[in-house]
């Protein structure tokens, strides 16, 4: 069974599209067959990196039933090996349109691709659509830069995320917990208290699931003068969400990375060495030592 690698990010721009591109091509050259599937519901642009202006199928032909295989719609990008691209196209999935029936057809046709690793590029923001493709990987990469609003917007993200996993926990269990799915909760302690008045057995088992919710954290953009304290992030996590939040790595502002979406190519193949190409090789490598 392939595994399967989520990206978000609570605020859009930062990062997610190169840094998924990137990674992807990176799991190629260490022997990985990967597909790499644009879920962004807000901008979808990953065949635009790869230089690919007119995907010969998107995910919108899936999603409308005109390919019965989402296998169908991966397809090999121009010259790099064990590379699939599923393109996405922004519209469909932001929508109202996507129901829940074909929200489940997607998730279990991406569970059933033929590939080593899935990277899904989920997207920005805290839409339910965005944390259910991002919760429904087996590991969980979240992306923000030094900016004090993106730092913010990514706290608030991983906590509705955790919300969102301890309610369809007890979702699929209990009619009760189903409702609450809908309801808006502001913090972990208002769910396990919801939580635990229907079912008494709910507060550990929904402790031990943001337990086992482990996300890890991909810094963009870093300068010499950002002054972000990834530890009071990851300890207020900790301790207002109950998760554990793994800084995976960091990557510079250079100017060779946006010379790469220029040119249409990812910045390890345009600039191997350049600051940035270096710090996602070292990002790929810590990832697979986490396999
Ligand atoms: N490390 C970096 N250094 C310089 N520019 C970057 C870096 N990472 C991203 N960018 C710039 O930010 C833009 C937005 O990145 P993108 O991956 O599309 O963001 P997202 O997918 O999160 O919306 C890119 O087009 C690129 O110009
Ligand atoms: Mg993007």
């Amino acid at each position: 069974m392939a595994e399967i690698l989520s990206i978000a990010s609570g605020k859009g721009g930062v990062g997610k599209s190169v840094i998924s591109s990137n990674l992807a091509l990176l799991l190629t050259k260490r022997g990985k067959r990967v597909i790499l599937t644009d879920l962004d519901t807000g901008g979808a642009n990953q065949h635009i990196l790869f230089g690919v202006f007119h995907p010969t199928a998107t995910l919108t032909d899936f999603l409308n039933n005109r390919y019965k295989s989402l296998n169908d719609i991966a397809q090999p990008v121009n010259g790099y090996q064990n590379l699939r691209l599923i393109p996405g196209t922004g519209d469909t999935l932001r929508t109202a349109n996507l129901q829940y029936a074909k929200k489940k057809r997607l998730i279990r046709h991406l569970k059933e691709l033929d590939a080593d690793i899935i990277i899904v590029d989920v997207g920005a923001g805290t839409h339910y659509h965005a944390l259910d493709f991002f919760l429904l990987a087996d590991r969980h990469l979240s992306v923000a830069t030094p900016d004090p609003t993106s730092v913010l917007d990514l706290y608030r993200f991983i906590k509705l995320a955790a919300i969102r996993k301890v309610l369809t926990l007890f979702a699929a269990r209990d009619p009760i917990a189903n409702a609450m799915l809908d309801k808006e909760f502001q913090s972990i302690s208002e769910v396990l208290e919801a939580v635990g008045q229907t079912n008494e057995q709910g507060i550990p088992a929904a402790q031990q699931a943001l337990q086992e919710f482990h996300p890890y954290l991909i810094l963009n953009r870093v300068t010499p003068g950002s002054r972000i304290n990834t530890l009071q992030l990851q300890s207020l996590l900790k301790q207002y969400v109950g998760t554990n939040l793994t800084l995976l790595g960091k990557i510079p502002d250079h100017e060779s990375v946006a010379r790469s979406v220029h040119k249409y190519l990812p910045v390890i193949d345009l600039d191997p060495t350049s600051p940035a190409a270096i710090a996602l090789e070292q990002i790929a490598d810590n990832l697979l030592a986490t396999f």
